[in-house]
């Protein structure tokens, strides 16, 4: 399979859009969850882990899923992550990790999976009774945040009322949502939320 981040991976640090994204959700995230040093954590859609970074010294560990190898190269490469993060190169609904988490963050990776339903039971499976998911994406938009030739993008936003029913089938309960960061980009306006949710014990 085409490894469709190979090539912005290249630059993707540099930009201030990542910069200033991952800032915002990691502040939300130290916001709105509890983080504890005992936590064991996945990231799902790490790339190149901006939002890894921004928790890491707060948390026990952090599992970094993606499915680029072009992204995770560049986050074995931070010498901040070292010992702290390991990297899994696997698409995590076909072959799940033996593992389950306290804690499940996710900046922006949501849109690349075709059947959120599917997505969320996931990673619902992968969360231990009790534990929590902080999911950043984009809020339902006119589908102008991306350029019509980027690959691999799969929805326009999304609607929080009907995550927040995909989330409690999944048996997700707490479920909220806050606006974490505003892009502007090509003089729109574009909401990003966090979601935060508890798995039901
Ligand atoms: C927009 S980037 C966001 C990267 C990072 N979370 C950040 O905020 O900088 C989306 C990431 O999701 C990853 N991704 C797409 N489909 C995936 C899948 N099925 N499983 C895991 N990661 C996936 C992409 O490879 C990419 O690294």
């Amino acid at each position: 399979m085409a490894d469709l981040f190979n090539e912005r991976a290249q630059n993707w640090d540099a930009r201030t859009m990542s910069q200033q994204l991952s800032a915002a959700v990691g502040e939300a995230i130290r916001q709105y969850v509890p983080l504890h040093p005992q936590m064991a954590v996945m990231d799902f859609g790490a790339g190149t882990g901006l939002v890894c970074t921004q928790i890491a010294e707060l948390v026990k560990n952090i599992a970094a899923v993606d499915i680029s190898e072009a992204m995770l190269e560049k986050l074995r490469t931070k010498p901040e992550l070292q010992g702290k993060v390991a990297c899994f190169k696997q698409n995590i609904m076909q072959h799940p990790l033996d593992q389950q988490f306290d804690l499940i963050i996710s900046a922006m990776a949501m849109h690349h999976i075709a059947d959120t339903d599917k997505l969320v039971q996931c990673l619902a499976a992968h969360l231990k009774p009790g534990a929590m998911i902080a999911l950043a994406d984009l809020d339902s938009e006119d589908g102008s945040f991306h350029a019509p030739h980027i690959k691999g993008v799969y929805h326009a936003g999304f609607d929080r009322a009907a995550l927040t029913q995909i989330f409690a089938q999944h048996g997700f309960k707490d479920i909220d949502f806050v606006t974490a960061h505003r892009i502007e980009k090509e003089e729109k306006n574009f909401p990003v939320f966090l979601l935060t949710a508890t798995k039901s014990a």
